[in-house]
């Protein structure tokens, strides 16, 4: 079986090819970069509009699948921007009809997840799911995904984007960040916002923008935040490890690219016996495959809807789905 996904709901237009061996047989993205500022919904989605054919036609050269050997369309069915979404909806709805094959609707937060899981090859691992928008710790319990912590205010990697953009670069600013922070030293005072399982980084936000106005050198502040915040996600993580008696950890969504922050969520999993893992940095990002692969799963499991049916759900959140292939 080959499934093809498409995947839109921010600033990353993605088309994916996998079949039932989790093999990706391709990806093709393109991601909308601002000229400046942070992502502006509608002229995210007419980026999505332009690049969705070519990215179709990439994956299905990359893949050497031919259209009439794809068993069935995925797409990011929410959380995301409202114009996104129906962009990606819109080209998953037409290759449906076009190649008479079902449509499945997938949530994006339960396709990090269960990409992680497969590569992984950990049964039954938390996550920890930190991206732009979403910042939650996961783990699966009685017919789908719960989420035991999450950020109260904004997800970790907004926050790292809208500090950059602020101290005068350009988005994405979670990699540039990153860099910079690699040749800072001093680790400055920032708040530490973690609430049981929760976190909340708008208070850090002001406080690191703050310091900068006060003459902080910019290495420093990126290294600061990286610490404080990758550290308060660490303390999270370990807490539901703890609760749950667990003792695999996975990654996935853009931030888990971050090196600091493997090593950090590394060091803690495996110096209390346990074992984390994280997956290849094209597929942390938002991706086509993870779409095509959670979709692959939902529909063994019986999961797939009419065109009529398949309306976006831009706030469908990670608990709000069953995931019938887990089990009951
Ligand atoms: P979601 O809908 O899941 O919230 P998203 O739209 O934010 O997804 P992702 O591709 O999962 O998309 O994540 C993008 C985020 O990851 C951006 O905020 C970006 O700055 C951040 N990011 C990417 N690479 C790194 C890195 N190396 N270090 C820190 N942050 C990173
Ligand atoms: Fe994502």
């Amino acid at each position: 079986m080959v499934v093809l996904g498409i995947e839109s709901t921010a600033h990353t237009a993605s088309v994916g090819l996998v079949d039932e061996g989790a093999h990706v047989l391709a990806v093709a993205s393109d991601m909308y970069k601002p000229p400046s500022g942070g992502i502006h919904p509608r002229e995210a989605a007419n980026h999505h509009v332009e690049v969705f054919p070519s990215l179709v036609e990439r994956a299905l050269a990359l893949s050497s699948v031919r259209p009439s050997e794809v068993d069935a369309v995925a797409f990011s069915q929410g959380p995301g921007l409202g114009p996104c979404l129906r962009a990606g909806a819109t080209v998953a709805r037409i290759l449906s009809l076009a190649w008479n094959r079902p449509l499945v609707p997938v949530n994006h937060c339960v396709a990090h997840v269960e990409i992680a899981r497969v590569l992984s090859g950990l049964d039954d691992p938390l996550l920890l799911y930190a991206s732009g928008g979403n910042t939650q710790v996961i783990a699966y319990s009685r017919g789908r995904y719960r989420v035991l912590g999450e950020t109260l205010d904004i997800g970790i990697g907004n926050f790292l984007d809208k500090l950059w953009i602020e101290l005068g670069g350009t988005f994405p600013g979670g990699p540039q960040l990153e860099a910079d922070a690699k040749t800072g030293s001093e680790l400055l005072p920032l708040p530490y916002s973690v609430h049981g399982m929760d976190v909340a980084f708008s208070g850090m936000l002001t406080a690191a923008l703050a310091l900068s106005a006060r003459g902080a050198r910019r290495p420093d502040l990126s290294y600061s935040v990286e610490v404080t915040a990758y550290a308060m996600l660490t303390e999270i993580t370990e807490r539901a490890l703890a609760h749950l008696r667990a003792e695999a950890v996975v990654l996935g969504g853009g931030v888990a690219c971050n090196d600091r922050l493997r090593g950090m969520v590394r060091g803690m999993t495996e110096g209390r016996g346990g074992t984390m893992y994280a997956p290849p940095r094209n597929l942390c990002v938002d991706n086509g495959a993870m779409i095509a692969w959670t979709g692959l799963l939902a529909l063994r499991a019986g999961q797939s809807v009419p065109v009529e049916g398949s309306a976006v759900a831009p706030r469908q959140r990670t608990d709000l789905v069953t995931t019938p292939w887990r089990g009951s």
